[in-house]
Protein backbone atom coordinates (compact mmCIF):
# COMPACT_ATOMS: atom_id res chain seq x y z
CA UNK A 1 0.00 0.00 0.00
CA UNK A 2 1.09 3.53 -0.70
CA UNK A 3 1.31 5.17 2.58
CA UNK A 4 3.07 8.54 3.00
CA UNK A 5 5.38 7.55 6.03
CA UNK A 6 4.23 10.01 8.40
CA UNK A 7 1.60 12.55 8.31
CA UNK A 8 2.49 14.69 11.64
CA UNK A 9 1.34 18.30 10.27
CA UNK A 10 -2.87 19.74 11.21
CA UNK A 11 -3.83 19.65 7.79
CA UNK A 12 -3.59 16.42 6.43
CA UNK A 13 -4.70 13.61 8.79
CA UNK A 14 -4.25 9.56 8.41
CA UNK A 15 -8.07 9.28 9.09
CA UNK A 16 -8.78 11.57 5.43
CA UNK A 17 -6.53 9.53 3.60
CA UNK A 18 -8.01 7.22 0.78
CA UNK A 19 -6.04 5.17 -0.46
CA UNK A 20 -6.96 2.84 -3.86
CA UNK A 21 -5.38 0.28 -6.23
CA UNK A 22 -6.98 1.15 -8.97
CA UNK A 23 -9.23 4.43 -9.51
CA UNK A 24 -10.54 5.72 -13.04
CA UNK A 25 -8.73 9.23 -11.77
CA UNK A 26 -8.02 10.58 -8.45
CA UNK A 27 -8.97 13.96 -9.14
CA UNK A 28 -12.86 12.59 -10.17
CA UNK A 29 -12.93 10.60 -7.04
CA UNK A 30 -11.51 14.06 -4.91
CA UNK A 31 -13.92 16.15 -6.79
CA UNK A 32 -17.19 13.68 -5.89
CA UNK A 33 -15.96 13.17 -2.06
CA UNK A 34 -15.60 17.07 -2.17
CA UNK A 35 -19.05 17.97 -3.42
CA UNK A 36 -20.37 15.69 -0.71
CA UNK A 37 -18.69 17.16 2.93
CA UNK A 38 -14.95 15.35 3.16
CA UNK A 39 -13.28 17.80 4.92
CA UNK A 40 -10.22 20.04 3.80
CA UNK A 41 -6.77 18.54 3.79
CA UNK A 42 -8.55 14.91 2.28
CA UNK A 43 -5.90 12.92 -0.03
CA UNK A 44 -7.11 10.38 -2.72
CA UNK A 45 -4.33 8.30 -4.21
CA UNK A 46 -4.45 5.29 -6.38
CA UNK A 47 -1.23 2.83 -7.27
CA UNK A 48 -2.85 2.93 -10.58
CA UNK A 49 -5.56 5.18 -12.92
CA UNK A 50 -7.42 4.29 -15.68
CA UNK A 51 -8.44 7.67 -17.21
CA UNK A 52 -5.75 9.67 -15.47
CA UNK A 53 -6.74 13.64 -16.30
CA UNK A 54 -3.81 15.95 -18.10
CA UNK A 55 -4.50 19.83 -18.73
CA UNK A 56 -6.49 20.76 -21.17
CA UNK A 57 -8.56 17.29 -22.00
CA UNK A 58 -5.42 15.43 -22.23
CA UNK A 59 -4.85 11.65 -20.58
CA UNK A 60 -2.16 11.35 -17.59
CA UNK A 61 -0.20 7.61 -18.08
CA UNK A 62 -0.99 6.04 -15.28
CA UNK A 63 0.54 2.63 -14.86
CA UNK A 64 0.22 0.51 -11.95
CA UNK A 65 3.08 0.14 -9.15
CA UNK A 66 5.56 3.03 -10.45
CA UNK A 67 4.62 6.55 -10.28
CA UNK A 68 2.81 9.39 -7.81
CA UNK A 69 -1.05 9.82 -8.22
CA UNK A 70 -3.31 11.62 -5.95
CA UNK A 71 -5.32 14.71 -5.66
CA UNK A 72 -6.34 16.83 -2.23
CA UNK A 73 -9.16 18.64 -1.48
CA UNK A 74 -8.59 21.87 -0.06
CA UNK A 75 -11.40 24.17 1.04
CA UNK A 76 -9.79 27.84 1.75
CA UNK A 77 -11.31 31.39 1.56
CA UNK A 78 -10.75 32.64 -1.65
CA UNK A 79 -12.66 34.14 -4.86
CA UNK A 80 -12.40 31.90 -7.93
CA UNK A 81 -9.43 34.09 -10.44
CA UNK A 82 -7.02 33.38 -7.13
CA UNK A 83 -7.28 29.42 -7.67
CA UNK A 84 -4.17 29.90 -10.03
CA UNK A 85 -1.83 30.94 -7.22
CA UNK A 86 -3.02 27.60 -5.14
CA UNK A 87 -2.09 25.71 -8.11
CA UNK A 88 1.50 27.82 -8.21
CA UNK A 89 2.12 27.06 -4.54
CA UNK A 90 1.54 23.02 -5.37
CA UNK A 91 3.84 23.93 -7.98
CA UNK A 92 6.53 25.33 -5.83
CA UNK A 93 5.70 22.81 -2.94
CA UNK A 94 6.76 20.20 -5.72
CA UNK A 95 9.94 21.36 -7.03
CA UNK A 96 11.16 21.81 -3.78
CA UNK A 97 10.25 18.23 -2.80
CA UNK A 98 11.47 16.70 -5.98
CA UNK A 99 15.08 18.91 -5.36
CA UNK A 100 14.93 17.93 -1.91
CA UNK A 101 14.81 14.12 -3.25
CA UNK A 102 17.88 14.43 -5.23
CA UNK A 103 16.36 16.00 -8.98
CA UNK A 104 18.64 18.76 -8.06
CA UNK A 105 17.35 20.35 -11.65
CA UNK A 106 13.80 20.38 -11.66
CA UNK A 107 12.23 23.85 -12.66
CA UNK A 108 8.51 24.91 -12.70
CA UNK A 109 7.13 26.21 -16.06
CA UNK A 110 3.97 28.34 -15.86
CA UNK A 111 2.02 27.48 -15.16
CA UNK A 112 1.93 24.02 -13.74
CA UNK A 113 4.80 21.63 -15.17
CA UNK A 114 8.21 20.83 -13.39
CA UNK A 115 10.65 20.01 -15.92
CA UNK A 116 13.97 18.76 -16.34
CA UNK A 117 16.02 19.61 -19.34
CA UNK A 118 12.90 20.72 -20.86
CA UNK A 119 11.10 16.73 -20.37
CA UNK A 120 8.03 16.63 -18.14
CA UNK A 121 8.49 14.84 -14.58
CA UNK A 122 5.30 15.68 -12.69
CA UNK A 123 2.13 17.72 -13.60
CA UNK A 124 -0.19 19.51 -11.71
CA UNK A 125 -4.57 19.61 -12.47
CA UNK A 126 -6.74 21.60 -10.54
CA UNK A 127 -9.86 21.88 -10.66
CA UNK A 128 -12.52 24.17 -8.43
CA UNK A 129 -16.41 24.82 -7.46
CA UNK A 130 -17.63 28.05 -6.69
CA UNK A 131 -20.33 29.93 -5.79
CA UNK A 132 -20.51 33.04 -7.45
CA UNK A 133 -17.02 34.60 -6.69
CA UNK A 134 -16.45 32.59 -3.65
CA UNK A 135 -14.32 29.22 -4.13
CA UNK A 136 -16.68 26.29 -2.47
CA UNK A 137 -13.72 23.78 -2.75
CA UNK A 138 -10.79 23.13 -5.15
CA UNK A 139 -8.86 19.76 -5.94
CA UNK A 140 -5.44 19.86 -6.80
CA UNK A 141 -4.49 16.54 -8.66
CA UNK A 142 -0.38 15.83 -9.26
CA UNK A 143 1.11 13.20 -10.76
CA UNK A 144 4.83 12.14 -10.58
CA UNK A 145 6.85 10.19 -12.99
CA UNK A 146 8.63 8.11 -10.37
CA UNK A 147 10.20 4.45 -10.78
CA UNK A 148 9.11 3.52 -13.60
CA UNK A 149 11.05 4.43 -17.25
CA UNK A 150 10.21 7.46 -19.53
CA UNK A 151 10.87 4.92 -22.45
CA UNK A 152 8.26 2.20 -21.15
CA UNK A 153 5.17 5.33 -22.03
CA UNK A 154 3.50 5.44 -25.12
CA UNK A 155 5.89 6.96 -27.90
CA UNK A 156 4.51 10.73 -28.23
CA UNK A 157 4.30 10.75 -24.47
CA UNK A 158 7.94 9.22 -23.73
CA UNK A 159 9.42 11.51 -26.06
CA UNK A 160 8.36 14.64 -24.14
CA UNK A 161 9.08 13.15 -20.32
CA UNK A 162 11.71 12.12 -17.84
CA UNK A 163 11.03 9.99 -14.34
CA UNK A 164 12.59 10.31 -11.38
CA UNK A 165 14.75 7.00 -11.91
CA UNK A 166 16.05 7.80 -15.21
CA UNK A 167 17.88 11.09 -13.55
CA UNK A 168 18.59 9.39 -10.17
CA UNK A 169 19.29 5.96 -11.94
CA UNK A 170 17.42 4.64 -8.21
CA UNK A 171 14.27 3.88 -7.13
CA UNK A 172 12.70 6.33 -4.79
CA UNK A 173 9.99 4.94 -1.85
CA UNK A 174 6.76 6.57 -3.02
CA UNK A 175 5.40 6.75 0.26
CA UNK A 176 7.89 8.96 1.87
CA UNK A 177 8.08 11.57 -1.17
CA UNK A 178 4.12 12.20 -0.67
CA UNK A 179 4.85 12.54 2.57
CA UNK A 180 7.82 15.67 1.88
CA UNK A 181 5.22 17.13 -0.08
CA UNK A 182 2.41 17.25 1.85
CA UNK A 183 4.66 18.67 4.52
CA UNK A 184 5.81 20.90 2.23
CA UNK A 185 2.96 22.04 0.93
CA UNK A 186 1.02 22.66 4.05
CA UNK A 187 3.93 25.00 5.20
CA UNK A 188 3.36 27.05 1.85
CA UNK A 189 -0.40 26.48 2.09
CA UNK A 190 -0.10 28.27 5.93
CA UNK A 191 2.17 30.96 4.90
CA UNK A 192 -0.22 31.68 1.99
CA UNK A 193 -3.28 31.96 3.69
CA UNK A 194 -1.11 34.45 5.92
CA UNK A 195 0.95 36.64 4.00
CA UNK A 196 -0.74 36.42 0.47
CA UNK A 197 0.96 35.35 -2.59
CA UNK A 198 3.90 38.03 -2.52
CA UNK A 199 6.08 35.18 -0.85
CA UNK A 200 4.63 31.99 -2.87
CA UNK A 201 5.65 33.91 -6.01
CA UNK A 202 9.03 34.84 -4.90
CA UNK A 203 9.57 31.36 -4.23
CA UNK A 204 7.96 30.17 -7.60
CA UNK A 205 10.33 32.58 -9.36
CA UNK A 206 13.58 30.76 -8.17
CA UNK A 207 13.02 27.86 -10.09
CA UNK A 208 11.42 29.16 -12.72
CA UNK A 209 13.29 29.93 -16.01
CA UNK A 210 11.20 31.16 -17.99
CA UNK A 211 12.09 34.92 -18.02
CA UNK A 212 13.39 36.61 -21.34
CA UNK A 213 12.63 33.27 -22.99
CA UNK A 214 11.07 34.05 -26.63
CA UNK A 215 7.85 31.84 -26.27
CA UNK A 216 4.22 30.63 -27.93
CA UNK A 217 1.40 30.83 -26.13
CA UNK A 218 -1.93 28.77 -26.90
CA UNK A 219 -5.08 29.88 -25.52
CA UNK A 220 -8.49 28.96 -26.00
CA UNK A 221 -8.81 32.75 -27.75
CA UNK A 222 -5.90 32.28 -29.83
CA UNK A 223 -2.02 31.74 -30.11
CA UNK A 224 -0.17 35.21 -29.13
CA UNK A 225 4.14 34.84 -29.67
CA UNK A 226 6.55 36.94 -27.42
CA UNK A 227 8.77 37.59 -24.83
CA UNK A 228 8.37 36.35 -21.27
CA UNK A 229 8.57 39.58 -18.82
CA UNK A 230 7.28 38.03 -15.88
CA UNK A 231 4.65 36.49 -13.54
CA UNK A 232 2.34 39.09 -12.07
CA UNK A 233 1.69 39.42 -8.33
CA UNK A 234 -1.64 37.91 -9.72
CA UNK A 235 0.82 34.63 -11.14
CA UNK A 236 -0.58 35.79 -14.71
CA UNK A 237 2.09 35.61 -17.30
CA UNK A 238 3.14 38.83 -19.04
CA UNK A 239 4.55 38.56 -22.66
CA UNK A 240 5.89 41.26 -24.58
CA UNK A 241 4.78 41.02 -28.23
CA UNK A 242 7.03 42.63 -30.86
CA UNK A 243 5.11 45.43 -31.71
CA UNK A 244 5.98 46.06 -28.07
CA UNK A 245 2.70 45.38 -27.22
CA UNK A 246 2.07 43.71 -23.25
CA UNK A 247 0.18 40.64 -22.97
CA UNK A 248 -0.93 39.11 -19.86
CA UNK A 249 -1.85 35.50 -19.94
CA UNK A 250 -4.48 33.93 -17.21
CA UNK A 251 -4.61 29.96 -18.76
CA UNK A 252 -2.89 28.64 -22.06
CA UNK A 253 0.33 26.36 -22.62
CA UNK A 254 3.47 27.84 -23.45
CA UNK A 255 6.04 26.60 -25.96
CA UNK A 256 9.36 27.94 -25.90
CA UNK A 257 10.61 28.56 -29.50
C1 LIG B 1 -0.89 17.97 -16.63
O1 LIG B 1 0.29 18.27 -16.60
O2 LIG B 1 -1.50 17.90 -17.70
C2 LIG B 1 -1.59 17.66 -15.35
C3 LIG B 1 -1.46 16.21 -14.97
C4 LIG B 1 -2.11 15.87 -13.66
C5 LIG B 1 -2.12 14.40 -13.41
C6 LIG B 1 -2.60 14.06 -12.03
S1 LIG B 1 -2.36 12.36 -11.64
C7 LIG B 1 -3.31 12.54 -10.21
C8 LIG B 1 -4.47 13.45 -10.54
N1 LIG B 1 -5.58 12.69 -11.07
C9 LIG B 1 -5.80 12.94 -12.35
O3 LIG B 1 -6.69 12.39 -13.04
N2 LIG B 1 -4.94 13.87 -12.79
C10 LIG B 1 -4.07 14.33 -11.74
Amino acid sequence: MLLPDDLTGKLFLPQNYHFHAVLDSTNREAMDLAHGDAPEGTVVVADQQTKGRGRLGRVWVSPPGVNLYFSMILRPPLVARQVAQLTLLAGLALVETLVAAGVVEAVVKWPNDILVHGKKLAGILSEMVAVGERVRFVVIGVGVNVNGHAASFPQEVAERAVTMVDILCQSTDRGGLLAEFLRTFEGWYGRYLQEGFVPVRQGWLGYARLMGQPVRVEMASGVQTGVVLDMDEDGFLLIRQKEGELFRVMAGDVVFI
